[in-house]
């Protein structure tokens, strides 16, 4: 059985659903501090799954699941996410993505289990050197969401050295789309990030650009946007990797293209065939000009494979805010 933490979240329940239809028996832990339950009731349509509410924060209750069933290997999704709020609520973020995280490995050493990926993120890179990034520049976040990342791929390594624990941990970029069926997709509260918050815009909350002045092509942030079914399947290569006895290890999710914010707001308008409401603010605090993901170490070792475009990312997320908008789900 595999164990997914946060798999009522947006990767892990596409990484759930993807696995589900493969036919892997399935127990999903999550506290649903951001997660959903109609996406855990979805999901359970799809394959054996098991949903268990918990907290990581409390080792009685993740040592539980350990203990009332067969683990094999673990999916750690779950985590706050949310590079603004990390800044002003540093203590939630600590105490969340790290101590919640040493009390799953401790249960993992508990009960024998040595095997882990990891969800990590372009974050820990900070304010890129060079681009594309590949999985040598230097890891030196600027935020404490970064940090709190960053400190568990440390913490992954020592237990690697001192305890045979296997991880993979997957450096994600930006991760776009929803569900080629729409039977999930991306539910943030409060959405922040660009696709979404595009798509839903009104002329009563028009879409808010921010930063026209960068030294891009056109003046806007450039991001490499990786679709969630993409990024799923690199879930499942990583499980494989290590189930195949591959050794601890770290990899970049992306598409080795970037796309400027402007880029991405036309293709949205193209997809839903109107105009979008928007409005041009300052700079958002903490954004860098460009991030692109180097992915031919992913693409080499891991014989993962994304083949879904921008324009495909933005249909489906334009099919979920549809769901979401007429609460549909
Ligand atoms: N943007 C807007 N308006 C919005 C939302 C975003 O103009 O309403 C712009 C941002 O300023 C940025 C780009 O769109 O230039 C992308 O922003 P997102 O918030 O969608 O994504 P980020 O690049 O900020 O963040 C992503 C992940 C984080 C991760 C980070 C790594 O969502 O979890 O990459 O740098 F930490």
């Amino acid at each position: 059985m595999i164990l997914i933490t946060g798999g009522a979240g947006y990767i892990g329940s596409h990484t759930t659903m993807a696995l589900l239809e493969k036919g892997e028996d399935i127990i999903v832990f999550d506290s649903l501090d951001t997660g959903h339950i109609e996406t855990i009731e979805t999901l359970k349509n799809y394959g054996n799954l098991k949903f268990v509410k918990g907290n990581l924060k409390n080792l009685d209750e993740i040592r539980g699941v350990f203990m009332s069933n067969k683990i094999d290997s673990v999916i750690h999704f779950a985590a706050f996410s949310q590079v603004g709020e990390s800044v002003t609520n540093p203590q939630k973020y600590y105490y969340n993505n790290v101590y919640g995280t040493l009390n799953l490995l401790n249960a993992m050493l508990e009960f024998g289990v040595k095997k882990i990926v990891f969800s990590s993120t372009a974050a820990t890179y900070g304010e890129p050197e060079y681009t594309p990034i590949d999985e040598s520049h230097p890891q030196n976040p600027i935020n404490p969401y970064g940090n709190t990342k960053l400190m568990v791929e440390k913490i992954m390594d020592d237990y690697n050295k001192a305890y045979g624990l296997k991880s993979v941990r997957l450096r994600y970029f930006n991760v776009a789309g929803a569900d080629t069926n729409t039977r999930i997709g991306e539910w943030h509260e409060p959405e922040t990030h660009l696709i979404p918050n595009v798509l839903k815009a009104t002329k009563e909350q028009t879409f808010k650009l921010f930063g026209t002045d960068y030294n891009t092509i056109d003046g806007t942030c450039v991001r490499d946007y990786i679709n969630v079914e993409d990024l799923a399947q690199a879930h499942i290569c990583a499980l494989m990797y290590l189930n195949n006895g591959g050794e601890t290890n770290y990899f970049n999710l992306g598409t080795k293209t970037g796309n400027s914010v402007k880029e991405v707001f036309s293709v949205c308008e193209k997809i839903k065939g109107e105009k979008i409401p928007l409005e041009y603010l300052p700079r958002r605090e903490g954004d860098p000009a460009i991030l692109v993901a180097d992915n031919t170490k992913a693409k080499q070792i891991l014989n993962w494979n994304p083949n879904k475009s921008l324009e495909d990312s933005i249909k489906t997320a334009n099919e979920w805010n549809k769901i979401l908008t007429n609460k549909q789900y």
